[in-house]
């Protein structure tokens, strides 16, 4: 179930706040600035839907996120537990880091964990199948993926050239849990 835990930033020991209430969490996170939604579709999806598809079933919601942010493009990525470079991938967005604009994700299936570092706050937040995240561009954060990723997501950019992490070197990330699955 889509999770929100948040911490103090000097205080991984604490949990200021955990909720699991859909509203709450998205009332929460707007206020940080950070936009959470929750995407239904009409289509009937199979498990192992083409790109295509996927796309199809979501178009509505995209298009209407591209009218509002501009973005350029999108895509649909996926992993699974038996990826042969599940761990570099996993290892390769733990660290704290920005971006020059949104990291949007929408699960389709699956799940990953967001970890938004602003404002003397850290925003844990699990995202499930059916959640949308924008990360804001310039804002702190971490993404796990787990130690069994399992997930496919469509991506929205500004300019996929552009989407590179620009590491903080702040070890803070590894103050804080990670999933466990
Ligand atoms: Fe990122």
């Amino acid at each position: 179930m889509s999770h929100l835990t948040i911490y103090a930033a000097a205080d991984s020991a604490t949990e200021l706040s955990s909720t699991d209430d859909f509203e709450e969490i998205s009332t929460v996170l707007g206020a940080a600035g950070i936009r959470i939604e929750r995407w239904q579709t009409d289509h009937d999806l199979a498990v192992d839907a083409d790109n295509d598809s996927i796309i199809a079933a979501y178009q509505t919601e995209i298009t209407r996120l591209i009218d509002e942010r501009g973005y350029q493009t999108y895509d649909v990525v996926s992993m699974n537990p038996d990826h042969p470079d599940k761990d570099e991938f996993r290892k390769k967005f733990l660290d704290e880091h920005t971006h020059g604009e949104d990291e949007v994700r929408f699960f389709v299936r699956g799940h990953g964990l967001f970890v938004i570092h602003a404002d003397g706050k850290v925003y844990a937040m699990l995202c499930e199948k059916d959640d949308l995240i924008s990360v804001p561009a310039n804002t702190k954060h971490w993404f796990d993926m787990g130690p069994n990723p399992t997930f496919t997501a469509i991506r929205l950019f500004n300019n996929p050239q552009g989407w590179v992490a620009k590491f903080t070197g702040d070890k803070i990330s590894s103050r804080f849990p990670l999933l466990e699955n």
